[in-house]
């Protein structure tokens, strides 16, 4: 079969990534996915930049505009990040002209999900976003396919690795907050504005398209109800150890149907888990998602929820699902159909 020819958007962490791992793994996708993914165009700001990776036989564009009018690209991969700004002008650009998109951009999905998601079915073209929800755990397609016979009653989890590793961190070593986040910082877990990342909106947005997968909603990002980390002192984390509890930035949604009305609840806060509870022994940049299911029970995803290795690997197996010619997507039924939910009280 011909090769499935992406353009590549942003060289950074996770751009980079997805240039190792097709470049060490090339061979094995190839055979699994039925056809190679060939990387035919690449771009970010500085064309100058050493990333470690040998760009010699890409052709490079400095508008990544550019790779939605190439006639030799079938996908576009955007991994530049912002909800707006040139991230978005290339997904709907993308989209529009019939290529398909994966991201692994929270952001723009949780602002913009409803809207790519009529783009790409008005021109049948594949959108995917493993990666824009905790990393490398492969949890929207473990929700969309996996569990897909049931009804989803809640959702939680950890969703933010920069949080998760901020806490744990000072919990183990009793650092400051600061210190530590300039660590996670370095490692490249955190978002380019770490605010997201320690005021609980990054895991708010992973929290909006999680909830829309879970009970068949719309997308409503500015429903969610989140706090951050910031606050938190080594005191508040010892405080919490010695009453039997660790702090973690936790995710949850649930949703009840009353009055005929959909009433969804999202909210993101520090909250006291237990030490014998499975997320108390989440640790580092890890995520961990449980959903509870009406037939199946309780599930737990965990993995790596930041960095370049695993973040890569989400985003090129929703390269292999589309090279596979699969037709399921996130949004499986007409995005016209889903239901506009109402905020739950508090
Ligand atoms: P980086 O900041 O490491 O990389 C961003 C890339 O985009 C860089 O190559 C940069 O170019 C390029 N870029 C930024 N702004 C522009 C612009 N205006 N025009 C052209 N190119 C631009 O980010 P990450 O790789 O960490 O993240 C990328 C995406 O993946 C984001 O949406 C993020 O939220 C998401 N994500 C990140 C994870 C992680 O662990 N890092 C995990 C899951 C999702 P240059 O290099 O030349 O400056
Ligand atoms: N900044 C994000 C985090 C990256 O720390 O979880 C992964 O989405």
């Amino acid at each position: 079969a011909d090769n499935l020819r992406i353009a590549l958007a942003g060289l950074g962490t996770v751009g980079a990534g997805v240039l190792r791992l097709l470049a060490e793994n090339g061979d094995l996708i190839a055979a699994r996915a039925g056809r190679a993914i060939e990387v035919v165009a690449v771009s970010a700001r500085d064309r100058g930049k050493d990333r470690g990776v040998d760009l010699s036989s890409y052709a490079w564009e400095d508008d990544m505009t550019a790779f939605a009018g190439r006639d030799d690209v079938d996908v576009v991969v955007e991994l530049v990040g912002g909800s707006d700004g040139p991230a978005l002008a290339l997904a709907r650009k993308a989209l529009a002209g019939g290529k398909g998109l994966v991201t692994a951009n929270k952001a723009m999905v949780a602002h913009h999900g409803l809207e790519l998601a009529r783009l790409a079915e008005a021109s049948e073209a594949p959108l995917r976003y493993e990666a824009a929800v905790a990393g490398g755990i492969p949890v929207i397609k473990g929700l969309s396919e996996g569990a897909a016979a049931n009804r989803i009653e809640r959702i939680y989890g950890i969703l933010n690795g920069t949080s998760n590793y901020i806490l744990s961190k000072m919990e183990t070593t009793g650092r400051d907050f600061g210190d530590v986040l300039s660590d996670a910082q370095a490692l490249g877990y955190a978002e380019a504005d770490p605010t997201f990342d320690i005021e609980g909106v990054d895991a708010g947005h992973k929290l909006a398209i999680l909830a829309s997968l879970a009970f068949g909603t719309q997308l409503d990002f500015a429903a969610v109800d989140a706090s951050g980390i910031s606050r938190i002192r080594a005191a508040d984390i010892a405080q919490a150890r010695a009453l039997g509890y660790v702090i973690r930035l936790i995710g949850l949604a649930d949703c009840d149907e009353r009055d005929g009305t959909r009433h969804l609840f999202q909210r993101v806060a520090p909250y006291l888990v237990p030490v014998r509870h499975p997320l108390a022994a989440v640790d580092g940049p890890t995520n961990a998602v449980v959903a509870e299911g009406n037939h199946v029970g309780r599930l737990l995803f965990q993995g790596a929820g930041a960095g370049d290795g695993p973040t890569a690997s989400a985003v090129v197996a929703d390269l292999v699902d589309i090279a596979r010619g699969n037709r399921m997507a996130p949004f499986s039924q007409p995005v016209d159909s889903l239901v506009a939910s109402t905020p739950a009280d508090p």
